[in-house]
């Protein structure tokens, strides 16, 4: 199971945006956001006490999501020269299948953070990872 999550979660996303990017750097405006979690900051999960520690151990979902992070930081790098801005995004707990609709937060408003780095103007931040509220620390 870890291996198949991981497969979906970082080398999927790998396959993806390197399958994109003859596109991408077509694009005037070329940005690529990465769909990650909260799960994915260790400064949050760290807490034993804090907010996630409600959250179930994983050694599947929870670790690829930190590892999405890497990788967009190495993306945006490798990319910066292109003006190919690269940013990861928790989008919160969104009523979805993935959570069985137990997510208390709507599709559009889980969406809305989704498209806010898709559609940043040149100056905007890249190598960053974001939530509804503003930057979420790794
Ligand atoms: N919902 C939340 O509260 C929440 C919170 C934090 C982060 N996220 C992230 O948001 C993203 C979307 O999640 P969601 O909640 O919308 O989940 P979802 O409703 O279960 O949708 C997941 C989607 O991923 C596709 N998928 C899964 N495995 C795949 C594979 N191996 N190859 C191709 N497509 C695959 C599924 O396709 P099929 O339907 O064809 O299987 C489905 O369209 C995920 O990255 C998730 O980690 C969600």
């Amino acid at each position: 199971m870890v291996r198949a999550v991981f497969e979906t979660n970082v080398s999927g996303v790998i396959a993806v945006t390197n399958a994109m990017l003859p596109l991408l750097r077509r694009s005037p405006a070329p940005r690529i956001v990465n769909v990650s979690s909260h799960e994915a900051s260790l400064t949050l999960n760290s807490d034993l006490d804090g907010p996630f520690s409600a959250l179930l151990p994983s050694a599947a979902y929870s670790p690829s999501k930190p590892a999405l992070c890497a990788l967009t930081v190495q993306y945006a790098k490798e990319l910066r020269e292109d003006g190919v801005l690269v940013n990861a995004v928790a989008p919160g707990f969104v009523d979805t299948d993935s959570n069985n609709h137990t997510g208390f937060q709507t599709v559009a408003q889980g969406s809305a953070v989704v498209v806010r780095p898709a559609t940043l103007g040149p100056d905007g931040p890249t190598a960053g990872f974001f939530a509804e509220d503003g930057p979420v620390p790794w």
